[in-house]
């Protein structure tokens, strides 16, 4: 479908998750996957309200910087029993107390007995001179009451995806990445494109 896509992130970890996801769902999506984190040093402020905003922001600067069709996410998981917090300041909310994020969302619920929560992610796939796409995917389940397993990063370790009885940190990566908000997202990506 594009010759060169370029994944808007700095981080290797993530640039991979995306091109397993993208393998994964749809084959012919780009002949050449390119992973740039030099143009991370054009930073990106995250200042929007919403993921789809800043997924937009990212994406944006990095196809402006690029000349190329670019892909950019924004993430974060939303928790019920603290009104959806951490949401889109999931990123920063544990580092500020200097916490890893399953020590201070373990902490937070304490003795909490509604432990339901979603990660939600905004991806944003734009095409210079042509044309931008934002779609939103989620992944629902539960927080773990201790943390578990070492695959992956951030909530990962706490977050118990509906129906498999392991934590995200526990699961293959081929199972997160066939199940997760991020993979959901860019199956919405794929079916608009189509
Ligand atoms: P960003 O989308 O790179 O701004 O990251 C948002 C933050 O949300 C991350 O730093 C994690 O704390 C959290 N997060 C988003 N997606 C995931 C995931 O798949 N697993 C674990 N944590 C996640």
């Amino acid at each position: 479908m594009f010759p060169e896509l370029v994944i808007a992130t700095s981080n290797e970890g993530k640039y991979k998750e995306f091109c397993e996801i993208i393998h994964a769902s749809c084959e012919n999506f780009a002949d050449r996957i390119i992973f740039a984190p030099e143009i991370s040093r054009l930073i990106v402020e995250e200042s929007g309200h919403s993921y789809a905003e800043n997924s937009l922001l990212k994406a944006r600067a990095w196809s402006q910087k690029s000349g190329l069709p670019c892909i950019a996410d924004d993430s974060g998981l939303e928790v019920d029993a603290l009104d959806g917090a951490p949401g889109i300041f999931s990123a920063r909310t544990a580092r500020e107390k200097g916490l890893s994020e399953s020590e201070w969302l373990l902490s937070r619920l304490d003795g909490v007995e509604n432990r339901k929560a979603r990660f939600t992610a905004a991806l944003c796939l734009c095409v210079p001179e042509k044309f931008t796409l934002i779609t939103e995917g989620y992944c629902y389940g539960k927080i773990s009451t201790i943390a578990r397993g070492s695959n992956g990063f951030g909530y990962d370790p706490v977050f118990l995806p509906d129906g498999y009885g392991k934590t995200f940190a526990e699961l293959p990566g081929t199972v997160k990445n066939n199940i997760s908000h991020r993979a959901d997202a860019f199956r919405k990506i794929s079916l608009l494109l189509k």
